[in-house]
């Protein structure tokens, strides 16, 4: 590996260093997070969105085409469907059913969870502003330390699958980190991309500290 050896001094010497900066979220330490699923504030399912109902990941992570950053799609996001989507279908066909049994027209089913949604943005069951929206507070999954450089535009324009890195997101319930993100795992797929007929150690798949460090 063509490495200035005081640079990497230099690099070495600075990592503690990073750990000790203050930052608006608590620092990941190195280490492998693989299989790190929290508990999100609303149960939003990419099985269900992504996988059974098909929605693009675009849709909604736009970001990573344009940027280094994928991005969480904001609450407005959501509402181009939920807006109407006021709960889960098989509630919808219940409380119709009951209707019917009762002979009344059909009630506004709201599901817990979407009535959170409906909290997030101020709104009320009805949809009428009742407060001032605040975001919805979404645990990070992935989270490399501040340290590394990782940009998603370079890699989705090379036509690798978020699946290839973030395993199959079309069948979870709920977000899982699958892979372990450390550094040899980086490292390794930029050994093999630059090995690939076409692939340029030099410039683009590089393994130089400096590609993916300070
Ligand atoms: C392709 C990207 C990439 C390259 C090239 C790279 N690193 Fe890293 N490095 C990472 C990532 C990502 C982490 C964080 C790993 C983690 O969170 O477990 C890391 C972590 C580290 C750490 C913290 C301790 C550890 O091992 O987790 C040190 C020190 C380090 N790198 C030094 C270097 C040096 C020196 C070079 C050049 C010889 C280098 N890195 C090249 C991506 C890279
Ligand atoms: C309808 C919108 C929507 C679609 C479509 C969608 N996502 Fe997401 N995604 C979200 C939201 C909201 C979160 C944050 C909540 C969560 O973690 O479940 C998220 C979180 C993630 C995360 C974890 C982020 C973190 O904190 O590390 C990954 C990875 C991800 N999505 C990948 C994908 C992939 C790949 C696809 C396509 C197969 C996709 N998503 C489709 C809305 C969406
Ligand atoms: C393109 C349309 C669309 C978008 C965008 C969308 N959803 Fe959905 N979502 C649906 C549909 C349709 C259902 C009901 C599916 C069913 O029950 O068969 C649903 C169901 C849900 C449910 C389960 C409802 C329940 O309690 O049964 C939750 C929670 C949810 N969505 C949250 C979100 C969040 C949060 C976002 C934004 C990040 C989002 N959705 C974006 C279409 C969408
Ligand atoms: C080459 C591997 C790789 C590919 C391909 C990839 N990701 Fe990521 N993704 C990562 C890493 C690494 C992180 C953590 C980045 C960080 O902490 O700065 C991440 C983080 C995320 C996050 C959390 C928010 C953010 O932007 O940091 C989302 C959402 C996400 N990816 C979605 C996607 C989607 C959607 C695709 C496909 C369009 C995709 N990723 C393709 C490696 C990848
Ligand atoms: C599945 C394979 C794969 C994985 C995993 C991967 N990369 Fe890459 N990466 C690539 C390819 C291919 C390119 C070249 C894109 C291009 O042609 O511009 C690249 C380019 C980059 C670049 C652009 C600059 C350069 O000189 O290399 C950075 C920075 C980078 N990757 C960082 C990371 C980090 C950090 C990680 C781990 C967190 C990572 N990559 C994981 C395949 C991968």
């Amino acid at each position: 590996m063509a490495a200035n050896p005081l640079r990497v001094a230099l690099f070495v010497a600075l990592v503690p260093a990073a750990f000790l900066l203050p930052g608006s979220s608590p620092p990941r330490l190195p280490g492998d997070h693989s299989g790190y699923a929290p508990e999100q504030p609303i149960h939003f399912s990419h099985r269900l969105h992504a996988g059974e109902l098909s929605i693009d990941c675009r849709y909604c992570h736009f970001g990573a085409w344009e940027s280094r950053h994928a991005g969480i799609p904001p609450a407005s996001v959501c509402m181009n469907c939920h807006a109407s989507v006021s709960a889960g279908f098989d509630a919808q066909m219940a409380e119709r059913a009951a209707a019917v049994a009762e002979s009344r027209d059909p009630r506004r089913v709201v599901s817990p969870e979407i009535a959170k949604l409906y909290a997030a943005l101020g709104l009320d069951e009805t949809l009428t502003q009742q407060s001032a929206p605040t975001p919805i507070p979404w645990v990070r999954v992935h989270d490399l330390p501040d340290f590394t450089w990782f940009d998603h535009r370079v890699h989705v324009a090379r036509a690798i699958a978020c699946e290839t890195c973030h395993g199959p997101v079309q069948s979870m319930e709920r977000i899982r980190q699958v892979s372990s993100l450390s550094m040899g795992w980086c490292v390794d797929c930029h050994r093999a991309s630059a090995a690939e007929p076409g692939g340029n150690s030099a410039q683009h798949v590089s393994t130089d500290c400096s590609a993916c460090h300070f």
